[in-house]
């Protein structure tokens, strides 16, 4: 669908004034940020304004500007960030409207923190926000931000932007709008566990972040299992690509080899993730062969009764096999795979490229399974 409207939201120093300038020059699009269009109409700034008028009219004036903002075509608007909390700003007319895609950028409280305390050195007090005053000003801004995720949660899509400059957020949003006319899965295996799209191409691995984002547009965080072999060669790649694209990764590398197909193993890797707050809307992305896709694939059914599984084998038995076939599990002392669960992974991203790194047993073993598949 082509849209003509985007609207960026959430909380302040996101960087949605400065993503929203970069994108509109990008798309050619006209500019509307509601805050610069408050500062003229009242000829005042901010500050003065909640000092003079009181928050209370400063919302009315915001909500006329982001209903100017929004009746318009080829425009990028960017608002405050308590501008979206009003729920009848997102009825069907406005941010509900057709051809409305609404990003969300969100950040960790430190930096929002950091980056008001880098503005107010460079511009002074005329750009402190009169909300997160006071002494205390990280724990204000952590629980404002917790009291409006509801809202900001309403976009069609989420980039977190702590470790991306503006620039960066300003081409993947520009990606996401060109990325239906080029990126199509080379397979679509409906499985009675669900529906799994394939990418298979030299090089795919290059798009994992924008595959990510695409199947799953509002996951903050991205849970990178791997091994140590795969993890030393190609874990930093992996994780700044999915970086870029706007996900929060975290990554751990089990030992390689059957042994991680353990209870032991699966105790851990769920420790690891309840304790840092896996939420149902993350996604995990496992990034090995065979024994990573069945170990990973097995926490992702099981974690919160299941989250988001995304399979990226690196070995070409499990390219040809196991990562897209849907069986997870780890082995008991009774026996191997014993333990385990069917769980379709929903996106697959086969990149051959990354066999080079591979020994040469391990392609023999893979090969011996396409000539299985040629056979029967
Ligand atoms: C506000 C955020 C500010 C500005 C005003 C109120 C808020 O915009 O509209 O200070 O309520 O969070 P930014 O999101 O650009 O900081």
């Amino acid at each position: 669908m082509a849209f003509e409207r985007i609207v960026l939201i959430g909380f302040s120093g996101t960087g949605k004034s400065t993503v929203a300038r970069l994108l509109a020059n990008r798309l050619g699009w006209s500019l509307a940020d509601t805050d610069d269009r408050i500062v003229q109409e009242v000829g005042q700034d901010i500050p003065a304004i909640f000092a003079s008028l009181g928050e209370s009219a400063f919302r009315d004036i915001e909500r006329r500007h982001l209903l100017a903002a929004l009746g318009r075509q080829r425009v990028v608007v960017a608002t405050g960030g308590g501008a979206v909390v009003d729920p009848s700003v997102w009825d069907g007319e406005l941010l509900g409207a057709k051809k409305t895609l609404v990003v969300a950028l969100d950040a960790a409280p430190e930096t929002t923190l950091a980056r008001l305390r880098e503005q107010e050195l460079q511009d002074g007090a005329a750009v402190s926000r009169p909300l997160l005053q006071g002494d205390d000003p990280l724990a204000r801004i952590a629980l404002l931000k917790a009291t409006r995720q509801g809202a900001y949660d309403r976009a069609n899509i989420t980039i977190v932007v702590d470790q991306i400059s503006s620039a960066n957020v300003a081409g993947e949003i520009e990606n996401l709008l060109r990325l239906d006319n080029h990126l199509e899965p080379s397979q679509v295996l409906d499985a009675p566990g669900g529906r799994s799209e394939i990418y298979i191409a030299p090089g795919t691995t290059d798009s994992i972040g924008d595959l990510v984002r695409r199947r799953w547009p509002k996951t903050r965080r991205c849970w990178v299992v791997t091994d140590e072999n795969v993890g030393r060669f190609h874990l930093d790649a992996l994780t700044e690509r999915l970086g870029k694209a706007g996900l929060r990764v975290e990554s751990r590398a089990v030992p390689a080899g059957e042994s991680s197909k353990s209870h032991a193993v699966v105790e851990t890797l769920y420790g690891w993730m309840l304790d840092a707050g896996i939420e149902r809307s993350d996604v995990v992305l496992a990034f090995g062969g065979g024994v990573v896709g069945d170990l990973a694939g097995f926490v992702a059914a099981t974690c919160l009764r299941g989250v988001g599984l995304v399979q990226v084998p690196t070995s070409l038995l499990a390219m040809v096999d196991s990562s897209v076939g849907g069986k997870t599990g780890i082995n008991h002392r009774a026996g191997k795979n014993l333990i385990g669960a069917f769980y379709q992974p929903q996106l697959v991203v086969i990149d051959p490229s990354l066999l080079a790194t591979l020994p040469p047993r391990e392609l023999v073993s893979g090969w011996a399974e396409v000539l299985k598949h040629g056979v029967i």
